[in-house]
Order: C-alpha cells, then structure tokens, then sequence
C-alpha cells in the first residue's frame, strides 16, 4: 500500500495519510499555510501558538536550534503573520559580513565617512523601516561590532560611519544560531549584555528526531513541492515511509527535504520506493542547500547539475545527457553511482561511516 498527498490519490491513501499525521481533512488544507510552516506533532502546535502570540509585539526573539530546523522558516513566519506583515523583512547573514566593511553595512555611512564613500549610504539595520530584521548566525557576528549593535537595539538608534548624528531604527529583531551562544560568552567570542538583550524572548527549535510523527505530512509537501507536475510522484511505498521514520535526521527537515528531492529525480515511478532512497546519505553531510555563491566539492557540484538536468528534462535520460554534453552511458553510470555507491539505508548509523556490501567506503 502507498500513501501520498496530492491529485490524483486514492481516498484509503489519503485517510491513511491523515490518520499518520493525527489530522482531520479540515486542518489538512490549513496546514501549509502557517508561514510555510508544516506539522502537526505537539511541538510543532507549541511552536506555531507562540509565534502567532509573539507576532504581536515587538520584543527582540533568539531563535535556537539545530541546522535545518526551519530557523528561517520560524523566523519569516513570526514577520508574516503579526502586525509587520506587508513590510520589508531584511535577512543579514552575520557568517557572511566581510570584516572591512561591516560597519558601513550594518550602520551606514556619509559621504566622504572613508576613501570611495562618494555617496551617503542607508545601513541594512535602517533599511526595515518598521518590518523585521533577521539577524542569521548570530554567534558568527563580529565581536567588535557587538558593543555597537547592543548600543543600536537597546536605544534603537544608530550612527553611520562618518556620521555625529543619530538614525532612528524601528525594525523588529530576530536572531538565529544554531551555535551555543552561552558557550561563546564563556569563550570571550560573544558578549553577555548583547546575548542578554537578544534573547529576550528565547525559542528553541525541535530536532526532527522529536517530531517525527510530521513527517509522513513533510514527506507529502516535499513531494508535492519537487514532484513534476506532468508525471508527478505522488506517493511514497509504505517500507520507504518506515525507512523514513526510524532515521534519526541529524541534518533535520533540510535533509528530509534533500533527501525527497533526490529520490523524486532519481525515480523513473509514480511511487517513491525504497530503492530511490538509496543515495540520501549524501545530503546528510551537506549542511546548507545549493545557492549560488556556496562553494561546493566538484564531484557535488557535478553530482547536483545531474539531478537538475534529469529534473528538467522530466526523466527523459537521453535528452539529459545531452543537456549535459555528455553521453548517454556516462549519464547512467553516474545515476547508478548515485544510487547504489552511496550507503544503503539499512545500514545507516549516526557515526555516518558508510558501508556498500558490506564494505566501510
Ligand atoms: N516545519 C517545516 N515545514 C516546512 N519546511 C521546513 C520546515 N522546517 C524546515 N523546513 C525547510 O527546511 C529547509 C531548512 O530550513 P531553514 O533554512 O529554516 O533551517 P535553519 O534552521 O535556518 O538551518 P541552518 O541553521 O542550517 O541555517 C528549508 O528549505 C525549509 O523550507
Ligand atoms: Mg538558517
């Protein structure tokens, strides 16, 4: 038997679904609605009741939890659904602030405030204009900006580079890490005042080895989500769901939804079997998805423009490798490798070693 979500499933399938995810046909299609947000477990009811109360004020939020959580997710879902709705929210990714100019992104600067300042500039704090800042991997904000930063959200003011004067701020922060903070206060990384001033309102995020009963409905929106529209896979055999179910997820939603995405390309069926879930531990290592300034191994790169091209050309293999400009048994070779060099669900551990035929690769 399968289950699935989507047109056109069976009503025994979708009764099925429901009754593995605990929900009515009624809460089914409010589901992803919640900023995006999917789950049903009582820690995912937990979390959605607290953002819909803390989307209500304006008190600064620290977002904890493990990579692929769904930090950003949460983090969109408390802009989206309060009263900052309809304005700007401004995502900066501290991990990705260069030294030099830093200061200047952050607060802004005046003309002339250093060589080849020819124009004033709006810093990213400013530029939320009464939406939501997201302050992403907080733990990875420089330390000798922090004092200025901790000035800006206590006094929700800044002064840009250059600058005697002060701007007033009026964006919302939340931040996120899935750093321990407290740890890097204790290491002299992080100061304690601003760590005190963000976590004013602390939220920390589920593993997914938590909630599993939500993936079964996580399972169901990926499919829907990387499915082909015209030869979609809408539905997933019993054994691979129990695979699913008795992994423990140590990448969490990010990897289930990696993982989904493979299997969808690498799938020549309606129906996600087990075999098509063969080359999932690859992502289990790879912590972030694909975006275009990440640098990744060659042999993943290769690997991801692979999977696209046998997504793009709806499994049509030939015209694939010709995409590629690579031969059709090149194509196939590398798919089988894909599938089968790759450690074979059954034998998945959480040291991550991996094993093909009984052999450590
Ligand atoms: N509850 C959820 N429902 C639907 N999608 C989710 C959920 N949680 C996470 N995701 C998806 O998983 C992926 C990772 O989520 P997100 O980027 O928010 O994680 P994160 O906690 O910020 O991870 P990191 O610490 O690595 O930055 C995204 O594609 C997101 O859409
Ligand atoms: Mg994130």
């Amino acid at each position: 038997m399968t289950i699935g979500l989507g047109l056109p499933f069976s009503k025994r399938k979708l009764e099925k679904l429901l009754d593995l995810a605990h929900l009515s046909r009624a809460e089914l299609s409010s589901q992803a609605g919640f900023g995006g947000l999917i789950g049903e477990s009582a820690p995912m009811r937990r979390l959605c009741e607290l953002i819909g109360r803390i989307s209500q004020c304006t008190s600064p939020v620290l977002l904890i939890g493990e990579t692929g959580t769904g930090k950003e997710v949460v983090a969109r879902a408390i802009h989206s659904t309060g009263t900052r709705r309809g304005k700007t929210l401004v995502p900066i990714d501290c991990s990705a602030l260069t030294t030099t100019l830093v200061e200047s992104e952050l607060f802004g600067h005046v003309q002339g405030a250093f060589t080849g300042a020819d124009h004033s500039k709006l810093g990213l704090l400013q530029s939320a204009n009464k939406g939501t800042i997201f302050l992403d991997e907080i733990g990875e904000f420089p330390l000798f900006l922090q004092p200025k930063l901790l000035r800006a959200l206590q006094e929700k003011e800044i002064r840009p580079v250059g600058s005697t004067e002060r701007i007033p701020i009026d964006g919302r922060v939340i931040a996120a890490t899935n750093r321990d903070l407290e740890a890097g206060v204790r290491a002299g990384t992080f100061r304690q005042d601003l760590y005190f001033r963000l976590k004013v309102i602390q939220i920390t995020l589920p593993a997914l080895r938590q909630h599993k009963a939500d993936i079964p409905l996580l399972v169901a929106h990926f499919l829907e989500k990387f499915s082909d529209p015209v030869q979609p896979v809408h539905v997933i055999s019993d054994d691979a769901l129990r695979r699913l179910m008795a992994y423990d997820w140590p990448g969490n939603v990010r990897e289930l939804e990696n993982t989904i995405e493979c299997a969808v390309a690498l799938s020549s069926d309606s129906v996600l079997t087990v075999d098509d879930l063969a080359s999932v531990s690859y992502h289990a290592s790879a912590p972030h998805p694909p975006d275009g300034n990440e640098i990744v191994p060659l042999q993943e790169t290769e690997r991801r423009a692979v999977l696209r091209a046998v997504r793009a050309t709806k499994g049509d293999k030939v015209a694939a490798a010709h995409l590629l400009a690579i031969g059709k048994s090149t194509l196939y070779r590398k798919l089988k490798e894909y599938a089968t060099g790759l450690k074979p669900m059954e034998t998945w551990t959480q040291d991550r070693s991996i094993r093909h035929n009984g052999t450590e690769l």
